[in-house]
């Protein structure tokens, strides 16, 4: 090559790597990921050393870079900030209001009102004002705890530095929405991907002044933490909010009845376009707050919200070919491989075909022509086929009789409790073998809810299987991580980052653990479930290695816990029979700090007492006495033992076995006023 063109090749990458630093150290936005980024670095190195007359001030070997100027500082939520849970239709809405009606013991025929409001898609913050006056300001983080960034959410105009009038609680934290409004968005819209990104890149910037270049604004719609509450109902407090100078939105309403809710989802969604700012559905919240109260959470999200998301986005694309892919529990999962096709401004090349029962009742073939549909973070899926465009050869599609990974024949469980065959098709895997499902687990393992290992993805993984780093779980551990370095794509970088975050991904709670082993019908709830009975991980894994001995003690104990049922001891039994498994916790047990499951600390007279109910209640519903039970530290069983502490009979149809069997195992019996006194 000659010189000019050598040197023009290398500037252009220098002029790469500084704009690539730009974007990671200034504006908190990586362009491009670890790997690209050193894989670049090594290019430029590599050209110096070949070519002796190639220098630049910006040569790695120079610049150290940009210095990372210090994260913010992070502090917990006094409330912690959860997500909601998702709706698409009207039948999930109905789904919604007659779980909270029954949670509630309310009639299903009451109008229960339903604040409603537009789900703006930014950035959350939360607002601590004390005396009126902004002390605090933080993003969401990880739902717990947050960063502090007092200082750049000072600089948006619609965030009071103290609020107006003179009626505010002496402390709240005021949680709302950071966004950008869409005419702004188009003066930067090379910088970021969408309105989104750019209020989330903007809000987290170092220097509050760059901050200030990008024109945010806040719209707020709840709380956190309130010293002396001074509203009732959702509706109230949005009122408050305006007067305290904050932005509300126009859209918020209040329904009682299902019908007028449909009728504004649609009028909100034909509207979409002309909102200033992007919206991704309606937030529905039970307005009174009480009853919000009595609702609580369940992991993640509120039982007392929900948002309805508006309809998914369709296209049109082919069907290049089928293909068979395997999870990690065995589940053989059809993917229509697209011609890629742009799907509401993503690119889409994968689409679902669920299972063969689906492929056949679709008539899904190779080759066809098919509109495609993404809702959310819904996996894209297949609505249906232009059967008008079929080609004459085509022909219909034969779902595999044999694993594609380990060739063992498929098969179709025969599924107990709805006494059919299930629709999944499964590599039964009986020599704990196949490969497609071991890389799968492993997969799972490091994932965001499991290890949450940063820097091993999917593709990374299935670049280590292939060079045969590893295997198991544990094998990450014992990985020598300097070997990398004489792989592609690996430079010192991308090395140091992985290394920190396996470390870090070494100290994990006993339910992540749990959920990380990849056990089938134990996801985040039951693994957390199994955490709350067992609390450490040694009387969790002593009593799963029992399981398949005849000793019946071990499965009661199981059979007792609430929540877990036959199909979740049948699938502890067969993963705890599998000797390869014993081998991975052990060493995982070895290698990990796993930490015991933290039980209520505060005392109350439920501590730790194993609570069984049956029948139901006159003023509140099981569910909700399970819940507030909970709360109280106590455990829910679903069997009775000499163990039980309480029986809670309630007056309608409890059942008298379960009465006889308290009175003959000495277990207290507790009708429901006995039981509020306790509570109370
Ligand atoms: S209420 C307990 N109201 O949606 C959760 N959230 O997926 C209370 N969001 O993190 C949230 N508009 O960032 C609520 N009117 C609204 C909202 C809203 C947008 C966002 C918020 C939250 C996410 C939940």
């Amino acid at each position: 090559m000659e010189k000019e063109k050598i040197k023009a090749l290398y500037f252009d990458k220098i002029a790469k790597l500084k704009e690539y630093n730009k974007a990671y150290y200034d504006q908190d936005n990586p362009i491009i990921s670890d790997h690209k980024y050193d894989r670049l670095k090594i290019e430029i190195l590599n050209l110096e050393n070949k070519y002796k007359f190639l220098k630049s001030k910006l040569s790695p070997t120079k610049n150290i870079g940009y210095k990372s100027s210090s994260r913010f500082k992070k502090i917990k939520h006094k409330i912690p900030m959860l997500s909601l849970s998702n709706a698409f239709s009207e039948n999930n809405i109905v789904d919604f209001l007659k779980k909270v009606k029954n949670f509630l013991k309310l009639n299903n025929d009451y109008k229960i009102e339903i604040s409603t409001e537009p789900k703006i898609d930014g950035i959350s913050a939360s607002l601590n004002y004390i005396n009126g006056q902004l002390k605090l300001g933080l993003s969401r983080g990880d739902g717990i705890t947050g960063e502090d960034i007092t200082l750049n959410l000072k600089t948006i105009r619609s965030i009071p530095a103290r609020l107006k009038g003179s009626k505010f609680p002496e402390n709240i934290e005021v949680r709302g929405e950071v966004y950008i409004l869409k005419k702004d968005f188009t003066n930067i819209s090379n910088k970021f991907a969408n309105p989104r990104n750019a209020a989330g890149g903007s809000l987290r910037q170092k220097d509050s002044l760059e901050t200030k270049k990008i024109p945010l604004q806040f719209m707020a719609y709840s709380f956190g933490f309130v010293k002396e509450k001074l509203f009732k109902t959702q509706s109230e407090y949005l009122k408050l909010l305006k007067n305290w100078g904050f932005k509300v939105s126009q859209y918020n309403n209040v329904f009682t009845d299902i019908k007028d809710m449909m009728k504004n989802y649609i009028e909100l969604e034909s509207k979409r376009s002309e909102i200033e700012y992007d919206v991704d559905g309606i937030v529905y919240k039970i307005n009174d707050l009480n009853f919000q109260k009595r609702l609580g959470y369940v992991s993640n999200s509120p039982r007392w919200a929900i948002a309805h998301k508006f309809s998914s986005t369709k296209a049109i694309s082919k069907i290049l070919n089928i293909e068979i892919q395997i999870g990690r529990t065995g589940a053989l999962t059809p993917v229509a491989k697209l011609k890629p096709v742009n799907v509401g401004g993503v690119i889409i090349s994968n689409a679902t075909l669920h299972n063969e029962d689906e492929i056949i009742r679709k008539d899904i073939r190779e080759g066809d022509v098919v509109t495609i549909q993404r809702a959310g973070e819904v996996i894209p899926q297949v609505i249906s086929v232009d059967i008008n465009k079929r080609s004459a050869g085509s022909k219909k599609f034969i779902f595999p009789h044999k694993c594609p990974s380990c060739n063992s024949k498929v098969v179709k469980e025969f599924n107990s409790n709805t006494k059919k065959k299930d629709a999944v098709t499964r590599c039964p895997d009986p020599n704990y073998s196949c490969q497609d499902i071991l890389k799968e687990k492993l997969k799972h393992f490091v994932s965001k809810e499991a290890l949450n290992i940063e820097g091993l993805g999917k593709k990374v993984i299935d670049n280590f299987w292939n060079k045969k780093l590893i295997k198991y779980s544990y094998d990450i551990f014992n990985l020598d991580i300097d070997i990398l370095k004489k792989f592609d794509g690996w430079g010192e970088k991308s090395i140091i980052n992985l290394k920190n975050s396996i470390n870090k991904s070494k100290k994990i709670s006993l339910d992540r653990f749990i959920f990380s082993l990849g056990i089938r019908h134990i996801g985040h709830e039951n693994a957390k479930v199994l955490a709350k009975h067992f609390l450490s991980i040694g009387q969790f894994f002593e009593t799963c290695k029992k399981l398949n001995i005849n000793n019946h003690n071990y499965l009661d104990e199981l059979y007792s816990i609430d929540g877990i049922g036959i199909s979740q001891i049948d699938s502890l039994k067969k993963f705890f029979s599998n000797k390869q498994n014993l081998i991975v916790i052990s060493n995982l047990i070895n290698l990990l700090d796993i930490k015991n499951y933290k039980l209520l600390t505060k005392k109350t007279p439920l501590s730790g007492k194993l609570i069984m109910f049956t029948g139901a209640f006159e003023n509140k519903s099981r569910s909700e006495l399970k819940f507030l039970s909970e709360n109280l530290g106590a455990k829910i069983v679903s069997s009775i033992s000499k163990k039980t502490n309480f029986l809670v009979v309630g007056s309608q149809k409890p059942t008298t076995k379960k009465i006889n069997e308290a009175k003959r195992l000495n277990v207290k019996i507790l009708y429901e006023k006995d039981w509020n006194k306790i509570i109370n």
